[in-house]
């Protein structure tokens, strides 16, 4: 099951002399040997949607949508078969053509288009073939897809919420010279969108909103009202990419970090450095992770690898870890941004783009929050008032399963071991 990745491009001549006489000569060895696949996780976005909500005035209303408001559409269907075609591709000899359950885990967040974009970009990797056909007029089988309900997903729904430190680094962003001045820069610009959209009020934060309805609304051609020109789309898509550096970065960036995307990032870390244990009998080839644009940027300003614009539909993030020739390992990462295009190679700041291991966890280190709820400050009186629930309803489990227990003795001894017996074979 040996799996060659080649390097993804062939550097030019004079890059490649640059490169000889700045590394050591053993990194070179291993820079250009064959270097075997072990553990793949992917963090994609849904596919294309229906916009989330309509601002007051919008003449399309949530009727003129198929299945309503933020719902993946066939467009967005399309999308994730096809990434799943690729990553099909990709991992050909890696992963079995036929789905093993042992090999891929698909872990979603609890939103109707992100379960049916893993689904369909389930349907995309694996179409059954052979035996695994189990009706012959469908190119399609099941595939698991696991979820956790919204309020209690604390891995893939950005911004993680319940986190006071988090909200006043915002309320401090929020007073910080780069975000006032752009508040000044485009104040009569925001005075118009309120005017026009009928919102009570509309700031840097609800803009995202608004360029979101209009451009779900443009891509599914529906004319737009004609205060709608290109020069505002233009001002709506630099506040909405400016919104995101606003949540996830622009100041603290560290900080925030650790409280937001390093949460993700450790997970995915763990779960690499498990895969490159030398005793791993891990089956577990593949983890993906169904989310949203905030998902991709909260996990790339931790990498510190955001390019400031929002991560288009089924855009997908791409670690990779391999093993070396010479038995270390090392973590690629790519994103596939564009589906003209194969995916961009990326690499931390300080590291190659096949980091080493040990490299990428002391360089992500930073960005992980050791101890969550201490660092966002969470009232410890809120953690105390969990901790003395969680011990009161373990207390009064272990009474009930006692007194369960003492029951149970009881009645047996009034039952001879012929009744049981039967008793017991009924129930098998
Ligand atoms: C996966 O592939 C390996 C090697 O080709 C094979 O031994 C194994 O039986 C396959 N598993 C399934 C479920 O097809
Ligand atoms: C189905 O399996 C057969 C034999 O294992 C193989 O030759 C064929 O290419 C597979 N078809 C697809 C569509 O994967
Ligand atoms: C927000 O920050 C400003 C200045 O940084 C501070 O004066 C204000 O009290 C803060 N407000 C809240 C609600 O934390
Ligand atoms: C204020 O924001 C505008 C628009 O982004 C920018 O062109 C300008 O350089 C900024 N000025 C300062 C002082 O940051
Ligand atoms: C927008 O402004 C115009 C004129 O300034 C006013 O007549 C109109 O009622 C305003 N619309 C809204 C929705 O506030
Ligand atoms: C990897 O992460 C998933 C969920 O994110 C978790 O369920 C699983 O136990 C981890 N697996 C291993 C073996 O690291
Ligand atoms: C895709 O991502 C790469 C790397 O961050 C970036 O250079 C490029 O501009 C992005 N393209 C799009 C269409 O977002």
């Amino acid at each position: 099951m040996a799996f060659a990745v080649l390097p993804p491009c062939q550097p030019p001549q004079i890059a490649t002399l640059f490169l000889i006489s700045l590394t050591a000569f053993g990194l070179l060895n291993t820079a250009f040997g064959e270097r075997k696949l072990k553990f793949v996780t992917v963090l994609y976005r849904h596919g294309d949607r229906s916009p989330v909500k309509a601002y007051p005035t919008d003449p399309y209303k949530e009727s003129a949508w198929p299945q309503g408001f933020g719902q993946l559409t066939q467009d967005g269907m399309r999308q994730h078969f096809e990434l799943g075609q690729v990553l099909k591709r990709r991992y050909q000899g890696f992963l079995n053509e036929t789905y093993d359950r042992h090999q891929i885990i698909v872990r979603s967040t609890d939103y109707d288009r992100t379960l049916m974009s893993a689904e369909a970009n389930l349907a995309g990797m694996y179409p059954p073939n052979g035996s695994q056909v189990f009706n012959p007029n469908l190119k399609w089988q099941p595939i698991p897809v696991h979820t956790v309900p919204q309020g209690e997903d604390k891995l893939l729904s950005f911004p993680l919420p319940n986190c006071p430190r988090f909200d006043s680094l915002m309320n401090e962003t929020k007073h910080t010279e780069a975000f006032l001045n752009m508040t000044r820069f485009y104040k009569d610009f925001l005075e118009m969108l309120k005017n026009r959209t009928g919102l009570e009020n509309s700031t840097i934060e609800s803009v995202w909103s608004i360029h979101d309805t209009l451009f779900c609304e443009a891509l599914h051609h529906m004319p737009p009202p004609p205060w709608v020109t290109p020069a505002v789309m233009e001002k709506l898509r630099r506040l909405k990419d400016f919104s995101f550096q606003v949540l996830f970065g622009m100041y603290k960036h560290e900080e925030k970090s650790r409280l937001q995307g390093g949460v993700l990032l450790d997970h995915i870390v763990r779960n690499i450095t498990e895969s490159a244990a030398p005793d791993s009998k891990k089956r577990l080839k593949m983890m993906v992770y169904s989310a949203h644009d905030t998902t991709i940027v909260a996990l790339q300003s931790a990498l510190n690898l955001f390019n400031g614009r929002q991560p288009p539909y089924a855009s997908c993030h791409i670690f990779e870890l391999l093993q070396e020739d010479d038995g270390s390992f090392s973590v690629a990462m790519y994103f596939r941004n564009d589906s003209t295009k194969d995916p961009y190679p990326l690499a931390l700041p300080d590291c190659a783009q096949y980091c080493p291991l040990l490299d990428f966890v002391r360089l992500t280190k930073p960005v992980i929050p050791v101890n969550w709820e201490e660092e966002c400050q969470v009232p410890s009186t809120i953690r105390d008032t969990e901790v003395i629930i969680g011990l009161t309803v373990c207390g009064s489990l272990l009474c009930l399963l006692i007194g369960l227990l003492l029951l149970v003795l009881c009645r047996q001894r009034d039952f001879t071991d012929g009744y049981q017996h039967v008793i017991n074979e009924d129930h098998s």
